[in-house]
């Protein structure tokens, strides 16, 4: 499974990339306004970090200006991906944008029909909201293992990006349901590491490496 970054905090991106953890970026309007940056400037300076797609949110609501939005997003960076909204509106940007050739993501989806109309739409990326699902109490991961069988029953090539990811279960979960792609903030991909059973298991090998006097420097 690929690990995207959900934020526009560059200084977090670069750390995570250079660890090898950052296929790709999402970003969306209420993450552009909480890194305070210009949205063409902060998407550029991540494109120059990562090499992997990272996604820019078209803001219009009509299909002709979310395309002339997403042409103009594109030309930053020859990995952009044009997010665009599960709207019927954004389904024919997006298949506009698709049969130009660039890669499109399509956002805010709830519902494997949507998902469906998204892959007939030509979309490369699907982004099913899994936290927003869990916290109407619907289940968010019964989305993605939905989206998957059916993308599979047909052999449709848009990936399945598992969105809206709060916990270290949900990234698990999407892993083993066979998402394509999960897209989580820093802190939750840095949470992956941790284990109370490493924590404990380190604290004791290093009790008793101390009593053996020893050094390795
Ligand atoms: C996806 O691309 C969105 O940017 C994001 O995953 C939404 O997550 P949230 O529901 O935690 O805001």
């Amino acid at each position: 499974m690929k690990f995207f970054v959900d934020t526009a905090d560059v200084a977090a991106i670069a750390e995570l990339n250079a660890l090898g953890m950052v296929d790709g970026v999402t970003t969306n309007p209420s993450l552009i306004l909480k890194s305070g940056r210009d949205i063409l400037e902060v998407t550029k300076e991540i494109c120059g970090i990562v090499s992997g797609p990272v996604s820019a949110e078209v803001v219009s609501l009509k299909a002709d200006e979310m395309i002339a939005e997403g042409l103009k997003l594109a030309k930053i960076a020859p990995n952009i991906t044009v997010k665009v909204p599960l709207t019927w509106d954004g389904l024919k940007a997006c298949k506009v944008l698709s049969d130009a050739g660039h890669m499109v993501n399509v956002t805010l989806c709830f519902s494997p029909n949507q998902a469906l109309l998204a892959a007939k739409a030509g979309a490369t990326f699907i982004s099913p909201f899994v936290g927003r699902l869990d916290d109407i109490n619907l289940d968010g991961l019964e989305l993605i293992a939905d989206i998957r069988t059916i993308y599979d029953n047909y052999d449709f090539k848009t990936q399945i990006l598992a969105a809206s990811i709060r916990t270290v279960n949900h990234v698990a979960e999407c892993a083993r349901i066979g998402a394509d792609v999960m897209t989580a903030p820093p802190e939750v991909i840095r949470k992956l590491a941790s284990h109370p059973l490493t924590d404990a298991g380190l604290a004791q090998f290093m009790k008793d490496w101390e009593k053996t006097g020893q050094k390795i420097l």
